[in-house]
């Protein structure tokens, strides 16, 4: 065997790299770094592979195999491991470190010497028994292996390490272990050290949820769900949901789980409330301080407890202060005139901490005092009190009707929300008055003129003469018999009166006063009359007469209501219909409304509340019915995935769902929403269809429908040359209908480019991302114009980059560009040009060329897009018309522009090709540079030489895949308008 030479030194540099242990998403199976005993691995024949074991300075065994019959022809020598039980795995990788010797460096083995060797691989349910024949058949190979860095003899002395690292996935491994095995054919190996591991997503604490450790699936591409189960003292909001994708990462966190009452969020677990403070509902929220006058002794205390003496109201909120009932009023004042008696208080000192303070007017009449004892007792109930007797909330009060005479004591109360729950004393001030002030009644007798069954007729006369003129009387009447008293009164000028209204037999009080411009006297005495009994033949009358009448007003009542519910029905009709369409005018975009009958676009800017937006033109979908199967992209916002909207009762639908990731601000998430309530207004088979958004749990998603062949620039850049031009065609008119339908609408996309088109399983175009601000973010083809704007410089209308006019017209300079990249199968356009240089070529009147293959109509269609002046631009239903023609008739697109150079629109011929750079860098730049020898044996060596090149030039020379043809034939044409540009803007080459 040839020799490692000083091959032990290398240990002590492995050493240090050998202890790196691997990150937290892999479970390693086998680590020979680690294995402490022996390997036992068996090499066939016994003197092929050599097992090498030396000690680390901490005794620790370093396993190493090594191989190197590089002078013997025809080497075939094997090393298999032991067995490996394969636990979880589906996936297995096998990480190898291994040094492999340069074949150069060693002289006389230029033969014999190889720089590879192959892995292989044995899947078993148990482990081989002890005399089991090796056979190399029978195991299945995973790669050849090659170095990329091989090390020298000078290495050697250098003690350079030239260590190479590989990863190889082995399986899908389905039995219960398997074996690997190495096969050396004359290489200089040392295989310093194999790890066999397989990824999971590791257990993990999301949004207070624990999801435990999961093996991603078999299939790269799917994605494992995952339920959460919230942490202890803490419960589930939305079902926490994480995706466990292929490289061993969580994904798409879905749902959350909050911390339960008396509990805290912290370092993603609940931590109980400390004493004083708490915690009333289970959400996202700290532990509060117990407010004033309360406290909490214990942990994880849901509520404060609140001090003696202190109360909490039912309605309080737990995390208002306790309070008390309030002192008494102060100052209690009583003032008395004819008629009325005012009380008067100031508000308590001490409020009790509240502020719903009101007070109760208690009343007594104490009689006596002329020398008998004075009896007190509740006074007459037909004492008024203005605004009313009880929970008086300002701090005065006018009573009424009281009687002349009289001692009243009235307490007046103060009273909070509390004062009901405290068992102190009642919180009273008193004042006491004599009504002896009060004015004289005026009304003496009072008597009944005549009484029918229901009115009685009533007259009096003054018992002396009033000090001024009496404005009016009040008549103050009830019957005498009912339990509960209910007064009614009228009012007469003159000193009589008829009062109607009255039950048959029935006796009623009466008691009069006058009123005069200073108040009213005092009331007369009171007085007892009876209605007459009822005459029967009257109330006969009287009925029929209310039946006639109903009868009559009945059925006109139908006819009015019918008529009523007619008109207003057409007119409610009228005036819905009014205010829909003020409201569009109001909103309206771009200041007309079509008469195509489609309704115009309203810009969600013009919400004051842009959720308002969304919710009008947005269906909110419960996120239970969504199943995530993929991520297939990052946006700039979040995730976007793919799967299935299942709608109960509905069939299911294949959607893709894009997701706001947590941590946003509130502007990012109305953002975000503000595309759904753009798309949401349009329903056009070839613009993308919203299902809806998830914006009342997290995370906020919008969900549209499914486009299985993706974005339409890459999806075209991976099936070169596949489709007949009448397909291409069939999509360009798809992109054409739906801008038909966006400019009815009123709408300017602004970004229409073949990467923001969508194609499905059908090869229907659909236009898509409808976030013109996030245009300005995520789009890589967007740049900063000189206005400060940012945008899309290569699809854009030279008026809309130089000052920011978009319309229409310019949607359809974007709808040319997207012809070119349709029919240049998702050719870049301009090529690698700087956009300042495609800027100044438009300005000088260049135009993209047609692609090889297109159609002449084709590209005159697309000059016609790009005419300077918008106005003279076809607008989309002017292209609609004129795709249909050419589907029609698709013999019109058998003309195929000139595969050679030309450049019809170029205002002078081309000058000749500069020579500053070589044809092998030039193609090494196109990544063509297996093509080199094509070019200089057909004679083309100076770039000069192939500015005339043809696509059958190209073919001719051994170029054959359409592909590259296409690429070639493009920089050919990128290369001559660049250096046209270079020498317009003064250069010399
Ligand atoms: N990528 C972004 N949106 C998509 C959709 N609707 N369908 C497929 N891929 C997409």
């Amino acid at each position: 065997m040839f020799s490692f030479g000083k091959y032990c030194v290398l240990f002590l540099l492995l050493k240090s790299i050998l202890s790196d242990s691997g990150s937290s998403n892999q479970v390693v199976l086998l680590d020979t770094t680690t294995v402490l005993g022996e390997l036992d691995w068996k090499t066939y024949p016994v003197n092929g592979w050599d097992a090498i074991t030396e000690m680390d300075e901490q005794n620790r065994p370093i396993h190493t195999f090594q191989v190197c019959h590089v002078m013997e022809p025809n080497q075939n020598n094997w090393l298999r491991s032991g067995w490996i039980q394969r636990q979880f795995a589906q996936r297995v990788y096998v990480e190898l470190r291994f040094t492999l010797r340069d074949c150069n460096s060693i002289p006389w083995v230029s033969g014999t010497c190889k720089e590879t060797f192959n892995l292989f691989y044995l899947q078993t349910n148990e482990p081989l028994s002890a005399g089991t024949r090796f056979r190399p058949t029978d195991y299945a190979k995973v790669d050849t292996i090659a170095a990329d860095e091989s090390f020298t003899q000078t290495d050697l002395g250098d003690r350079v390490l030239r260590l190479n690292t590989e990863v190889r996935e082995v399986g899908p491994v389905t039995q219960k272990g398997f074996y690997l095995a190495f096969q050396d054919v004359g290489a200089c190996i040392a295989l310093v050290s194999v790890k066999v591991f397989y990824k999971r997503c590791p257990s993990t604490l999301r949004n207070l949820a624990a999801f435990p450790d999961t093996v991603p699936h078999m299939d790269s591409s799917s994605l494992v769900e995952v339920r959460g189960s919230c942490v202890e003292n803490a419960e589930e909001r939305d079902t926490p949901k994480l995706y466990c994708g292929a490289d061993g990462d969580w994904l798409v966190p879905l749902g959350h789980c909050v911390c339960s009452t008396g509990h805290e969020e912290m370092d993603g677990h609940c931590r109980a409330c400390k004493p004083g403070f708490f915690k009333a509902y289970a959400g996202n929220t700290k532990c509060s301080k117990c407010p004033l006058q309360s406290s909490s002794h214990d942990q994880a205390a849901t509520i404060c407890h609140c001090d003696k003496g202190f109360y909490r109201a039912i309605k309080d909120p737990s995390t208002m202060a306790c309070t008390r009932p309030p002192s008494a009023p102060r100052n209690l004042v009583s003032l008395i005139n004819d008629t009325a008696l005012f009380l008067r208080w100031m508000a308590p000192s001490d409020t009790g901490g509240r502020n719903d303070i009101t007070y109760n007017i208690l009343c007594q009449r104490c009689d006596g005092g002329d020398g008998s004892e004075t009896q007190c007792e509740p006074c007459e109930p037909d004492l008024r009190f203005i605004p009313r007797p009880l929970g008086i909330a300002g701090t005065s009060v006018a009573i009424l009707d009281f009687a002349v005479q009289a001692n009243y004591t009235f307490h007046v109360e103060a009273v909070n929300g509390v004062s009901e729950l405290g068992v102190a004393a009642r919180s009273l001030a008193n004042v006491t008055v004599n009504t002896r002030q009060a004015g004289p009644a005026l009304v003496g007798a009072v008597r009944k003129d005549w009484a029918s069954h229901n009115s009685i007729a009533l007259s009096w006369s003054q018992v002396e003469q009033p000090p001024s003129d009496i404005v009016d009387y009040e008549i103050k009447y009830y019957e005498k018999e009912q339990e509960q008293l209910r007064y009614s009164s009228t009012r007469t000028k003159a000193p009589s009166v008829v009062v109607t209204g009255l039950r048959p037999s029935t006796v009623y009080v009466f008691h009069v006063r006058a009123r005069m411009a200073t108040g009213f006297t005092a009331y007369s005495p009171k007085f007892e009359f009876a209605t007459a009994a009822e005459d029967p033949e009257i109330a006969d009358q009287g009925q029929v007469l209310v039946v006639v009448t109903a009868s009559v007003g009945g059925f006109s009542l139908l006819v009015i209501l019918t008529l009523f519910l007619l008109i207003t029905g057409r007119c409610q009709g009228y005036i819905k219909a009014r205010m829909k369409s003020d409201d569009n005018r109001t909103r309206f975009h771009s200041g007309h409304v079509p008469f195509s009958g489609i309704k115009t676009y309203v810009d969600p800017d013009t919400y004051e509340d842009p959720t308002q937006a969304v919710e009008e033109f947005a269906k909110e979908i419960d996120p239970s019915y969504i199943c995530i199967d993929r991520v297939i992209g990052t946006g700039e916002f979040g995730e976007v995935c793919s799967g299935r909207l299942r709608i109960p009762g509905r069939k299911d639908v294949a959607v893709a769902i894009k997701t706001l990731k947590g941590g946003y601000m509130e502007p990012q998430r109305r953002e975000f929403l503000r595309e759904a309530s753009i798309i949401g207004q349009f329903h056009n088979s070839n613009i993308i269809r919203l299902e809806g958004v998830v914006t009342r749990s997290r995370p906020v998603m919008i969900v549209v429908e499914y486009m299985e062949n993706g974005a339409l620039d890459t999806f075209l850049r991976t099936r070169d040359g596949q489709f007949t031009v009448l397909q291409l065609v069939g999509m360009l008119r798809g992109i054409a209908v739906g801008m038909n339908y966006l400019s009815d609408m009123g709408y300017v996309h602004r970004d229409l480019a073949a990467r923001n088109i969508l194609v499905d399983e059908n090869l229907v175009c659909k236009v898509s991302d409808f976030s013109m601000s996030r245009v300005l973010e995520d789009d890589s083809d967007a740049a900063y114009t000189s206005t400060g704007g940012k945008i899309p410089i290569r699809w854009t209308a030279p008026e809309a980059i130089a000052y920011g006019k978009f319309s229409s017209a310019s949607d359809v300079w974007s709808y040319g560009i997207v012809m070119w990249e349709v029919m240049s199968y998702g050719e870049r356009p301009y090529w690698e040009m700087s956009n300042q240089d495609v800027i100044l070529s438009i300005e000088e009147g260049y135009r993209l060329p047609a692609p090889i293959g297109c159609p002449v109509t084709l590209h005159q269609l697309m000059l016609h897009c790009w005419q300077k002046e918008s106005s003279q631009r076809p607008c989309f239903s002017d292209i609609l018309t004129f795709l249909d023609k050419l589907i029609i008739n698709p013999s019109s697109l058998l003309t195929l522009v000139n595969d050679s150079l030309s450049f019809p629109d170029s205002p002078e011929d081309m000058p000749d090709y500069p020579l500053f750079i070589s044809i092998g860098d030039w193609l090494d730049s196109i990544k063509m540079s297996q093509y080199k020898n094509n070019f200089l044996a057909a004679g083309y060596t100076t770039l000069d030489s192939i500015s005339t090149m043809s696509i059958e030039d190209v073919k001719r020379i051994g170029v054959c895949l359409i592909g590259h043809q296409r690429r070639i034939i493009s920089s050919i044409q990128s290369l001559r308008l660049q250096l046209h540009h270079i020498q317009q803007s003064g250069f010399q080459v």
